[in-house]
Order: C-alpha cells, then structure tokens, then sequence
C-alpha cells in the first residue's frame, strides 16, 4: 500500500470528486493538500448531489479525512459545509482532521481579494473568497496558522499586528463587523478538528495503508506551471503535494491526472482552444458547465492536448482518466489541438508566457463524431468506433496509459479501458 495523487490536468472541474470517491475504496485516509473553499468538487452519493469546498471527497467512504498543511482554512466557510452535511447525510464526522499547521482565511482575506480585484486593470477572475490574500500572507509571515487562530487571545495579537502593518487592516474590521463575530464564532466551533495532520499521515504511510491525495483546481492553474498571473495562488501540481503534506515522493505509487475529453475554464486568462459556436453552446449544456463555487459559466472549448502533455509532464502523471465523454456525443465533429501557430511558427509546447499563450492559435486533428447513447456505458468494446479512436489517439500523443472513461456523473458510469485496446 502506497500514496497514490488524483489532480486535475487542465483548469479545474475535471470532475476530480467523483474519481477521488471511486479510487478511494481501498484507502485508509484522502487528503487535500492545496486551494481552500474556492474549490467545488460535486458528488452524487444515493442520486443526492452534494458541492464539497473543503472536505475531502473520500468522505462518504468514512474514511479519515485530512486537510494538510498547505490548504488554507476559512473556519466559517468549515462549519457551513459540515453543518450541510449532517443535514443530508450520515457520516462519521470525527474522522475530519484539520492540519494546525494550516493558514486561515479571515473576513480580512476575502475583503482584500474583491478589493484588489475591483482595482485591477487585469482582473483575474478569483473567487474572491480570500485565497490569494491568505497565501501571500502565509510567504509575508504575517497570517495565522489554524492551530494558533482557535486562540482568542493569539487572535487578538495577530489582529494588533496586523493594525500596524496593513493600513486597510481597520476599515476592514469597521466594515465587516457581523463578518468578524461569525468568525470568532466558528474558531471556536473547528477547535475539536485540529491535529498534527502531517504526523498522523506519515504514521499511516510508515504502517503501509493507503492513502490517496487529492488536488483541488487544475494543473493549468498552479502558480509556478500555469498561466501566470491568471493562476491560482498554490502549487496544484504533485510538488504541491509533498511540500504540503511533508510527504516522502518515494512512498508515491501513481499520480493519476484527472481529465475531460474536452477543456473548460472559469474566470480570466488564455485559453487557446475556447469556442464561441453551436459546440461550445453543446459542451456548455450537455456538460452543464457552471461553476461549482461561484455559480459562473464555463468558457468551453475542444480538448488541448499540448496542455494536456504539459501538465503530464510537470506531474508525471502514471495515468490519466478521460472524464465526461458522454458529453461529446452528438458532436457533427470533435476535435483535438496537437499544436500551436505562434508569430508563423508552427509548436508543440506550451509557453511559459500567458501572453504569448493567448496568441497561439491552435492546430487541430479531426475526428467524426457519434450519435450513439454511451451514458452509463461500463464496456470500452460497446463505444462507437469514432469514440474508441479518439481515446486512442489521446493516449497515443500523450504517451501515457488511459486508465478510464468517465461516461455520466453517476458512481458507476465508468469504463476501464483495456490496455491492449
Ligand atoms: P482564486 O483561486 O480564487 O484566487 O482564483 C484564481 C483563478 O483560479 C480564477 O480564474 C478562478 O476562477 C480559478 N479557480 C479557483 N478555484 C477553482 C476551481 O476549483 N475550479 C476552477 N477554477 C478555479
């Protein structure tokens, strides 16, 4: 037994939730290790849907539940999701650890975030709900750990701190005064949750039992290996995940990239196969494209397989699961970019330049589409023939196996795909 990593390959909504509680069967703990309540992994648990932001998704397989080091914590933002999910499910909530060595995101964080966002000639798009502000205060050395923010009268040092270095730091706490109240509230109210996360993991390592990391938004939104500035504020990518968890690389067994057969976006940045046509309006729709967080609509587009090699190779993937292909169905034609044109240059990179990215215009291979019905379709031999083609023809460019095929949103709408296919 090992660790094996789910992330998401492209710009998040991959579907990583449903995959994480599927792989999770033999596991003995799932853990997050990045991003905070900006992130929605939806979940369909006996036909209920149910949006976690915080959670890990292994939790309706009652199994321990982690938030590492590296997550940023809103303790009010905590509360609400498991007061929602004890309202609609019967889980063992004590199994939910929190790391004491997480940063919170205080009523300051999310105030700063939409004030930046409102004065930027570049807006980014955020969720604005304080996740950039609390890492840049986590590097600056003046956020609060979750261990120490449960303390009302470290609170209050942090607070005074905070009065004489950020000169907005009192127009917040003026402004936002019902925010500040429901916040003391809930630092009290998470205290039963924290522990020494990192130290617990580790001992379950060093026992052999299985653990599976998960990774919220997108490769293509890490802050060093994404589209910079139009990112997140966290490494998304499997780095990420050691740096956070404190975890040994050697002890990983697969990282497992998380994909849909086409691309889609939330918020700001280049996007270079986004579409604005009768498809975008199909993947839109058929693939009900709205954000899981903020509710936005999705930018759409066909699959980009220059970013999808890009993010294999940041992550080293050893696998990657091709969500959503039902939603392609109906398509006259669906296609892939296999590269870029960019200033007359025909390549095959991704640049590390979110300018230069948004000039590049990409070059597609075309495939036929299907009419046929493959929603809930578990047998990879039953997928029309232009279907079985076009898996083929990822997991060729990519060079890396194709463990799955999401075919609906349901637990079981999965197919394997034979590696001899
Ligand atoms: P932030 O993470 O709220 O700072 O937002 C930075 C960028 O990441 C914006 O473009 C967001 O739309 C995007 N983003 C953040 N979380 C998610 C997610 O879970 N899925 C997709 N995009 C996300």
């Amino acid at each position: 037994m090992a660790v094996d990593l789910v992330i998401g390959a492209q710009w998040g909504d991959e579907g990583k939730g449903k995959w994480v509680d599927i792989l999770c069967k033999n596991k003995v703990a799932t853990v997050r290790y990045q991003g905070g309540n900006n992130a929605g992994h939806t979940l369909y648990i006996n036909e209920k849907k149910i949006v976690l932001h915080l959670l890990p998704s292994g939790l309706f397989r009652n199994l321990n539940c982690f938030i590492g080091a590296g997550v940023v914590v809103n303790p009010v933002a905590l509360c609400s999701e498991i007061a929602e999910v004890r309202r609609h499910f019967t889980v063992d909530l004590k199994k939910v650890c929190v790391s004491s060595r997480s940063h919170t995101i205080t009523p300051w964080h999310v105030y700063i975030d939409e004030w930046r966002e409102k004065r930027r000639k570049d807006p980014i798009g955020t969720t604005k709900r304080g996740i950039g502000p609390a890492y840049a205060d986590k590097s600056k050395r003046i956020g609060i750990r979750i261990g120490d923010v449960i303390d009302p009268k470290k609170r209050q040092v942090w607070k005074n701190n905070l009065l004489e270095l950020e000169p907005l730091f009192a127009e917040c706490l003026d402004k936002c005064a019902a925010q500040w109240t429901e916040f003391d509230n809930a630092c009290s109210a998470i205290a039963p949750y924290i522990s020494d996360v990192e130290n617990k993991l580790r001992q379950m390592i060093a026992d052999n039992q299985g653990v599976l990391v998960e990774g919220a938004q997108g490769s293509l939104l890490d802050l060093d290996h994404g589209t910079y500035p139009f990112v997140t504020s966290s490494n998304t990518t499997t780095g990420g995940a050691c740096a956070s968890l404190g975890l040994n690389p050697k002890k990983i067994a697969n990282v497992i990239g998380i994909c849909k057969a086409y691309t889609t976006r939330v918020g700001e940045g280049p996007m270079p196969t986004e579409l604005n046509d009768a498809a975008a309006k199909h993947l839109a729709t058929v693939g009900v494209e709205k954000g899981a967080t903020t509710g936005r609509d999705r930018r759409c587009g066909w699959l980009d397989l220059v970013a999808l090699k890009h993010a294999t190779s940041v992550n080293g993937f050893t696998e990657i699961i091709l969500n959503k292909l039902d939603v392609l169905t109906g398509l006259k034609e669906v296609k892939v970019a296999t590269h870029y044109e960019l200033a007359n240059e025909t390549i095959d990179y991704f640049p590390a330049s979110a300018d230069d990215l948004q000039r590049c215009e990409p070059v597609y291979k075309v495939f036929a589409g299907w009419e046929e019905d493959i929603v809930g379709l578990q047998d990879f031999n039953k997928l029309p023939e232009t279907a079985q083609q076009y898996i083929r023809y990822i997991r060729e460019y990519i060079q890396t196996p194709i463990s799955w095929v999401g075919t609906g949103v349901g637990r079981g709408d999965a197919l394997k795909v034979p590696s001899q296919s």
